[in-house]
């Protein structure tokens, strides 16, 4: 198929594609999004065979106001309700009971769905046009750095895809925060735009599910089906090395080979001479700046692709604020291969 890319005058036609059971690139605040109509179980599936995605891993159904909650979920605690108030529309997905009206193909049979209002007028906009919750994952092939502007997707999703709308790069660059409302104390099942310690603000406490923080051992479930599967993964190996920004700057000047990427710090950019001269050190924002950090990791991860590289080294930040999203995405992508300092 041939795919159509929209400017964000197009909206109307991408609603009307998706009302009718076809795939659209949709750009979200996070990360891009591979939408279809989440009421439509063939549209759903389709979505499974673009991405190469696992069955067992279930969609977010995004809405265009939290007054839609109700459509779809039931038992809604107090605590979504804060939580919408706080954070919507933004980087939060909710996991509440859900209603018999949510395919199974949505929720790969959970009884849970997960629930997102976006940060992004424009795809806010689609999906009230659309007038159906979108299903949406993000818009990689299944194992790939998330996509964070349109040509990204394009590169894995062109030719499987109905269309994409161009929206501009994703402000956030990390995907949301997904939060498990069903059990007590709510759990962090996946950290993102929304921090750890905002979610504390409005929750008091709040369990970290296992899989933020460590690789799952063979037959450990998380509760986040999707945490199991190795991810946001580049063509090379990638070694993160985490602790104090100058230690780990000289430990990869120390180790790398001639060869070998490196993601670092603004601040470092000039500490590897041999791999600079290759064109293979990419800077992912200053230390302090983690805004930056999070919008830039997955195209730092994605540049990589295209060169020959032979292995990855990347400096980790702390796991204060988005830093716990930015962390995991890189321990993930090194399939938690992590060098203290
Ligand atoms: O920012 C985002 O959340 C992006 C944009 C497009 O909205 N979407 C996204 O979707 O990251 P995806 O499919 O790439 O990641 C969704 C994660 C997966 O790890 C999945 O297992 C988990 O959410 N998930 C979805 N529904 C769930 C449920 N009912 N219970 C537990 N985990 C769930
Ligand atoms: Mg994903």
């Amino acid at each position: 198929m041939k795919t159509k890319y929209l400017t964000q005058n197009e909206i109307e036609l991408a609603a009307a594609i998706l009302r009718e059971g076809g795939l659209v690139g949709i750009p979200t605040e996070t990360v891009y999004g591979l939408g279809a109509n989440g009421l439509d179980p063939k549209a759903v599936a389709d979505i499974f065979t673009a991405k190469g995605r696992p069955q067992d891993n279930p969609l977010i159904l995004h809405i265009p106001e939290a007054g839609w909650l109700e459509r779809y979920c039931r038992d809604i605690p107090e605590s979504a309700y804060a939580l919408a108030q706080a954070f919507w529309p933004g980087s939060l997905t909710m996991v509440l009971p859900r209603q018999d009206n949510v395919p199974d193909v949505v929720t790969a049979g959970l009884d849970t769905v997960g629930m997102r209002c976006p940060g992004h007028d424009l795809c806010r906009q689609i999906i009230a046009l659309a007038g159906v919750p979108v299903a949406a994952p993000s818009g990689n092939t299944s194992g790939r750095p998330s996509p964070t502007t349109a040509q990204h997707m394009l590169e894995d999703m062109e030719g499987k895809i109905h269309a994409i709308v161009d929206g501009g790069a994703c402000g956030v660059g990390v995907e949301s925060t997904i939060i498990d409302l069903t059990c007590k104390p709510p759990r962090l099942l996946r950290p993102g735009g929304v921090t750890l310690e905002q979610l504390q603000e409005v929750l008091g406490e709040v369990a970290v599910d296992a899989a933020v923080t460590r690789q799952m051992k063979a037959g450990e479930k998380p509760r986040a089906p999707g945490m199991a599967y190795r991810h946001y993964a580049p063509k090379a190996p990638v070694t993160v090395v985490a602790g104090d920004p100058e230690k780990s700057a000289a430990y990869i000047a120390a180790h790398a080979q001639r060869q070998d990427g490196i993601i670092c710090f603004d601040e470092y950019l000039s500490r590897f001479p041999a791999q600079a001269d290759a064109g293979y050190v990419t800077g992912v924002g200053c230390v302090q700046d983690k805004q930056e950090q999070a919008r830039r990791i997955f195209d730092t991860l994605r540049a990589f692709d295209h060169t020959n590289v032979t292995a990855i080294w990347a400096q980790c930040p702390d796991t204060a604020g988005i830093g716990l999203a930015i962390a995991n995405r890189l321990n993930k992508a090194a399939g938690f291969h992590i060098i203290e300092v």
